[in-house]
């Protein structure tokens, strides 16, 4: 995939299906110029989701697309799929971002889309994809757990990285102490995510995302418990 060129500023359409904290530090981030992006239109599977009124609150255009009329049919979840498309096109969205979204995307969007739809998961991925990741991490007795934005692609959760942060699990966690470690995180990173991605400094290789320009390397390291 080549690099986006950056002409105008990104249009980003977000899809949310609960309270939407990650579209929130997205907002945030745009507000506070960290982000040069514009959400173009925040669409949700859900009627009653926090993140749809999110959006209204700070002017944004938000949209309940109904998926029940869509539930029959074998290929239901991409005639859903299409109509979330329409919505996203009439709003000339170049780059989805997959924010507590509870629906699989299916090739229709991933096809229309390609390299051009995020994901955050609350899990160093490929470690605990799927549900309950920060449950599965406490569950194993994982000292280090985190957070990931990738690309999307067909298989869940295993599109290529782009950006990881990491925090300590500690002793006595619950799966909600730790998931309020790691949605911090979450708040940095993704926004970042985007920005990177709006300066056309993400080209993708394989399963390789590598950053154009004057790249920041992490230094020093995560050690838990600490020596
Ligand atoms: C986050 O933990 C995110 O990583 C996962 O779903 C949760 C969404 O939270 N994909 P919110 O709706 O952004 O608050």
């Amino acid at each position: 995939m080549s690099a986006r060129v950056p002409t105008s500023k990104l249009r980003v359409g977000v899809l949310a299906s609960g309270r939407g904290t990650n579209l929130q530090a997205i907002i945030d981030a745009i507000e506070a110029g960290t982000l040069d992006a514009r959400i173009a239109v925040v669409i949700s599977n859900k009627q009653e989701a926090q993140a749809l009124e999110r959006a209204r609150r700070h002017g944004l255009t938000g949209v309940f697309l109904d998926p029940k009329p869509f539930a029959h049919g074998s290929n239901s979840r991409e005639a859903y799929d299409r109509a979330i498309l329409d919505v996203l096109q009439k709003h000339e969205v170049e780059l989805i971002a997959l924010a507590g979204y509870m629906k699989i995307v299916t090739p229709v969007l991933i096809g229309a889309y390609p390299d051009r739809i995020m994901n955050i998961h609350p899990s160093l991925l490929p470690a605990f994809p799927g549900l309950d990741a920060q449950k599965k991490a406490v569950d194993w007795g994982v000292k280090i757990a985190g957070c990931t934005v990738h690309f999307v692609t067909e298989g869940v959760d295993e599109g290529p990285i782009i950006i990881q942060a990491a925090v300590p699990v500690l002793q006595g966690d619950t799966a909600d102490t730790l998931s309020a470690r790691i949605l911090v995180q979450e708040h940095r990173i993704y926004p970042r995510a985007i920005q990177l991605y709006a300066e056309g400094r993400l080209r993708i290789e394989g399963r390789h995302v590598l950053l154009a320009g004057a790249s920041d390397p992490a230094t020093g390291s995560l050690i838990n418990p600490s020596l």
